[in-house]
């Protein structure tokens, strides 16, 4: 009896081995192992069901070569299920499972504003919040009241947008200054990147709408000292342990007195290449002690209050810090380029 269970078993397997080579689609390979495995009416089953008139010593063994069977069966169909969708015969779901798959678009932060959050998070561990203003502002704000005289250069029509008189697309981010000091009281320390427009042509080195990022701290006490170690941390922070600034007297009419402020070469490390052109040295922004002038426009006391301010290009410094040498790589929107930077 034991022997003709055996028998039947293999018989069964062999049976389905040509089965399931005969199939050429999933709903008859389906159908198959309904045939085959089904819990009511299936071949497996039937066979399992003489197993209770076997004698109890032959039962343990039979069971174990009927579980055998069962794995043997079910490995075919698994493997012939995997082959018809390997071969994109799936005629059930009617797709070519063998077209290749197609991309999907990671989206990712433009480079420009990788350097401007990277920025905003160094100056936030010194206790600088984010601050913004508008991008269409008057004349006031973006001149006057930064001790900029309208008839100086940087106030002409030759370089400052002008929507209508007396109102124009900010040419700095420095009358943010302006407004978050009429908006608030000392102390302040806030970071405000943003937009900036100017009619300048729209070359390798120059774009007519471009990122600038501004800093200002004002309290009772605050001294060229404090800027130099905000802008020394600054630079370690945002190009690593080893970045030095340097300062060279310069001049701004909001600041007085005012410098440009240079970082270690990120190439060379400060031995001279041609992007520091030889100098070791390599120019990132414009800072210095705020102008009492300034004070006075927003009604803060100048005897009482002092403080600095500084302002960087963003896209320069990513520029510098992935070597593009065009800036309008940055802004042309090719995702080519773009996505190198995800
Ligand atoms: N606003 C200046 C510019 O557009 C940059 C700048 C220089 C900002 C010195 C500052 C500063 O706050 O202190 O070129």
């Amino acid at each position: 009896m034991a022997t003709t269970l055996t028998d039947q078993l293999e018989a069964l397997a062999e049976e389905a081995r040509s089965a399931v080579a005969g199939v050429s689609a999933a709903e008859e390979l389906e159908a198959l192992r309904v045939r085959l495995l089904g819990r009511k009416e299936g071949r497996l089953t039937a066979v399992m069901r003489e197993l209770g008139r076997l004698p109890a010593e032959d039962r343990p063994a039979a069971g174990a070569a009927a579980n055998r069977t069962k794995g043997v069966i079910t490995g075919l169909i698994e493997a012939k299920r995997a082959e018809l969708e390997a071969d994109g015969k799936d005629a059930a779901s009617g797709t070519d499972l063998t077209l290749p798959g197609r991309a999907r678009w990671r989206g990712a932060r433009h480079p420009v504003t990788q350097v401007i959050d990277e920025i905003c998070a160094v100056l936030a561990r010194l206790g600088f919040t984010r601050a913004r203003g508008p991008e269409a502002e008057t004349d006031w704000y973006n001149f006057t009241a930064l001790n900029t005289p309208l008839d100086h250069p940087a106030a002409d029509m030759h370089d400052t947008f002008y929507l209508s008189p007396g109102i124009l697309l900010r040419s700095h981010t420095s009358p943010v200054q302006i407004r978050t000091m009429q908006a608030y009281r000392p102390p302040i320390r806030i970071v405000a990147p943003g937009m900036s427009y100017r009619r300048d042509p729209f070359d390798a080195s120059h774009a007519p709408a471009f990122e600038q990022l501004e800093g200002l701290a004002v309290d009772e006490g605050v001294t060229f000292v404090d800027l130099k170690a905000t802008l020394a941390e600054f630079a370690r922070g945002l190009f690593g342990a080893s970045a030095a600034v340097r300062f060279r007297p310069s001049y701004f009419p909001f600041t007085e007195p005012s410098a440009e402020v240079d970082v270690s070469c990120l190439l060379c490390g400060g031995d001279g290449c041609s992007a520091c052109k030889g100098t070791g040295w390599i120019e990132i922004m414009g800072a210095g002690m705020v102008n009492p002038m300034v004070f006075e426009h927003v009604g803060y006391d100048p005897e009482r209050y002092t403080g600095f301010a500084f302002g960087m290009g963003p896209a320069r410094i990513a520029m510098l810090r992935y070597g593009i040498p065009d800036i309008r790589l940055l802004y042309e929107a090719d995702v080519r380029f773009l996505e190198q930077f995800a």
